[in-house]
């Protein structure tokens, strides 16, 4: 044996209790995190519900796939022949949209023989969202964040290309790109070019086009505790500020959402969050202390539970779809803060 070996031999055992060492910081820093994430929700769902909760966010994410009007059917139906016995129909969802029975994974996503993708695959909550929003052909939407696309792509199914228009907000570059290929890839060109547009504004400071659209659809940066959960690196760094600081930015973008919407117009907002301070008390700010007035429109739907205002799917209670958490307003006046510059100009 060389002396380099001998060298490197001795040298092992203390590379591997370092190892062992900054593994055992990395196990500890993950407890203490979860024991702090554990508290924050077990307050929010009470001690009952949490571990339920708990257990079904830490499984798998569910999805289904949204079938495109625009892509030829024959050929899908050829395509998922197969898999045909496997898939179920979603009927509390009126876009046809299928999930698999045994949970298994789609065959992926392909173009038709015209080039027109089949199928965008996401969760049924997303899909009952854009529901919930009642898009009629003929109207004006805006979705104010809109990557990577799939509700963009709902909005689209019921959009007629002579009437209506959707213009999709998304304020990160590399995240609007990808909303673009989404878009090109699912609408035909002739209809994407009457139907569509694509913007990179800030959501939060979307005051240009006041009052422009029938119906604004708000889907939030959120907490994502799902992902979350799912991501050890991402899980490493949460801690009870975040879901403070998203709650911030939320109310922002939904004021500067109920600024574009039309009097009588309705505005869509929703998160993937479990956090009611990013859900319920969001739409609670904006109803009492807006300068614009707005009502909630209550809904019921099949599947998940009523909030105060809203409505949430979480996993443990839907056979695993969500957190998808909605609310809708409907504005039902002109803003005050016009008013009240109004005001100080007469003055
Ligand atoms: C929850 S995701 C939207 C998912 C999308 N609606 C879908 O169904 O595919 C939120 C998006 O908002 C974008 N975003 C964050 N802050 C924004 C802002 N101030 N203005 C516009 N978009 C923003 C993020 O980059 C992210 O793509």
């Amino acid at each position: 044996m060389t002396d380099k070996t001998k060298k490197s031999e001795k040298k092992k055992p203390a590379t591997s209790r370092k190892k062992e060492k900054a593994q055992q910081r990395e196990i500890e820093k993950r407890n203490a995190v979860m024991l702090a994430f554990n508290k924050y929700y077990e307050e929010e769902w009470g001690s009952e519900r949490w571990p339920v909760l708990l257990e079904a966010l830490q499984k798998p994410v569910r999805h289904c796939m949204m079938i495109n009007k625009y892509a030829n059917i024959q050929e899908l139906k050829t395509k998922l022949e197969p898999t045909l016995a496997d898939l179920t129909m979603l009927d509390f969802l009126r876009i046809p949209c299928y999930a698999s029975k045994s949970h298994s994974r789609f065959p992926a996503p392909s173009k038709d023989s015209a080039g027109v993708t089949d199928y965008y695959i996401l969760d049924a909550g997303s899909v009952l969202a854009t529901e919930a929003l009642d898009i009629q052909p003929e109207d004006h939407v805006l979705d104010i964040c809109a990557a990577p696309g799939g509700k963009t792509l709902s909005i689209l199914q019921r959009l007629d290309a002579k009437y209506g228009q959707l213009t999709s907000n998304e304020i990160a570059s590399d995240r609007r790109r990808r909303l673009r290929q989404v878009i090109e890839s699912y609408i035909p060109a002739n209809i994407a070019a009457d139907l569509s547009t694509v913007v990179g504004k800030d959501g939060t400071k979307y005051y240009g086009e006041p009052e422009q659209y029938d119906k604004v659809l708000l889907d939030a940066p959120c907490s994502s505790e799902r992902h979350v959960l799912h991501d050890e690196k991402e899980f490493e760094i949460w801690t009870p500020k975040r879901t403070q600081m998203n709650a911030k930015r939320q109310l922002a973008l939904l004021k500067a959402a109920v600024h574009s919407v039309r009097v009588g117009g309705l505005v869509l907002y929703g998160t993937c969050s479990i956090s009611s301070l990013e859900n319920d008390k969001v739409i609670e700010k904006m109803i009492k202390k807006g300068k614009i007035p707005v009502e909630p429109v209550k809904q019921k739907w099949p599947v998940g539970e009523k909030t105060k205002y809203g409505w949430i799917m979480l996993p443990d209670r839907t056979e695993g779809w969500g957190p998808l958490y909605f609310a809708l307003l409907k504005r039902t006046g002109a803003s005050k803060e016009e008013e009240d510059s109004e005001e100080e100009e007469d003055e």
